[in-house]
């Protein structure tokens, strides 16, 4: 699905409307150019979860790991080489299947690693607008997240 957002209050309002939907294992995939508004979303989701405290982007530690509802893992891939570094780097960890993982970036890790994230795609279409698409594999998974993307929509009045 595609939603709109005209503001970083926005975005973060969405990242914290899906968190409502999180569930232990999960994990979202951010993708989008530098300033799209990745990190904003990764922020409200943290809100959502419960979490105090400032959520940055973990730029020199590509991971950073903070106490909510459930566990959340943030992850910035930015200077990520390629899928072999994830793997070294300790990305994929089991500790994730206990809570929420959200990675911006996701697109620099190749599949199968992408196959079972929701993927949450950013396109710039104005200084402060942006179009924003959920999409995820079709096993059911991630649809809570789908309905709460509609409910957010609903609240805040508009659609794409
Ligand atoms: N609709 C919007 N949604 C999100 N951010 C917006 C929006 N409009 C303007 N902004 C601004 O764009 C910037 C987005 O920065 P953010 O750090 O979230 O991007 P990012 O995608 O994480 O980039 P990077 O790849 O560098 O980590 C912020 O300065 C924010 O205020
Ligand atoms: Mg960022």
């Amino acid at each position: 699905m595609l939603v709109r957002s005209s503001s970083a209050a926005e975005t973060r309002a969405l990242g914290e409307a899906l968190a409502d939907a999180a569930r232990a294992g999960d994990r979202l995939g951010l993708v989008g150019p530098l300033g799209a508004g990745k990190t904003q979303l990764a922020k409200g989701f943290a809100a959502g979860l419960g979490v105090m405290g400032v959520v940055n982007s973990p730029s020199f530690t590509l991971m950073a790991e903070y106490e909510g509802r459930l566990p959340l893992f943030h992850q910035d891939l930015y200077r990520l080489g390629g899928t072999q570094e994830a793997m070294a780097a300790g990305l994929v960890d089991e500790r994730q299947d206990a809570g929420v993982t959200i990675t911006e970036w996701a697109d620099r890790l190749g599949s199968p690693d992408t196959i079972d994230r929701l993927s949450i795609r950013f396109t710039v279409l104005g200084e402060e607008e942006r179009s924003i698409e959920l999409t995820g594999p079709d096993d059911g998974r991630h649809e809570g997240y789908l309905a709460a993307a509609i409910r957010w929509e609903a609240r805040a009045g508009r659609s794409a």
